[in-house]
């Protein structure tokens, strides 16, 4: 495997709800198929519609739900895929376990945005239902977010653009021989 094309890892994001985790997601996934890797985005949203249906918001339905999305995750890795998770994961220990027990790299990326930014953005209407009462344990406002103390790469997509985002993830895989050189030069 020492084609950068054929060497899976997961890139873990990490961050607030609204923080941009989906939105980089799939705007990485065709840059990274055009560079001739195989990718499978596991969003936060979809996994929690079929693959923990049901679970809820505490504490340890969070840590089942991360635990399954870093196994599956995994599963991707090992045999090739570049695996995107776009779960808030709030918990550093759980980040910290599925990273653990990861076979193949395990990126961790946090989308930092300021909870004022997207508090402010409030794109699915939910911080202002959290902080009417509405919502309980809403991460950020009255659940906690344990930001990542060595993320491997961050994203300040209160004040970057998409694209520097993207290209930080893609100097970042370049780096590491996980993506051809070159890759993050071509977002333009
Ligand atoms: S995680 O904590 O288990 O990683 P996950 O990413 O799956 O969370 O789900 C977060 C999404 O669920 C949010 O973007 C939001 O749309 C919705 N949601 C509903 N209730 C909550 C809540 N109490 N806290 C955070 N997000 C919630």
């Amino acid at each position: 495997m020492s084609d950068a094309r054929e060497q899976g890892c997961t890139l873990w994001f990490t961050g607030l709800s609204g923080a941009g985790k989906s939105t980089l997601a799939e705007f990485l996934t065709p840059l990274l198929r055009e560079l001739g890797k195989r990718v499978e985005v596991l969003d936060g949203d979809e996994v929690r519609e079929y693959l923990s249906k049901g679970l809820t918001f505490s504490k340890e339905d969070r840590d089942t739900n991360v635990r399954r999305i870093g196994f599956v995750a995994d599963l991707l890795a090992r045999n090739g895929v570049v695996a995107i998770t776009a779960a808030i994961s709030p918990y550093r220990a759980l980040r910290d376990e599925v990273r653990a027990r990861s076979s193949a790299p395990f990126i961790e990326i946090y989308v930092n945005a300021p909870l004022a930014v997207v508090e402010e953005r409030d794109t699915k209407g939910l911080y202002k239902k959290a902080r009417a009462g509405a919502i309980p344990n809403f991460t950020g406002v009255s659940d906690p977010y344990e930001p990542p103390l060595a993320p491997e790469v961050v994203c300040s997509t209160g004040v970057e653009s998409i694209e520097e985002s993207a290209r930080r993830v893609l100097a970042y895989l370049e780096a590491r021989g996980l993506a051809p050189v070159g890759a993050a030069a071509k977002v333009e």
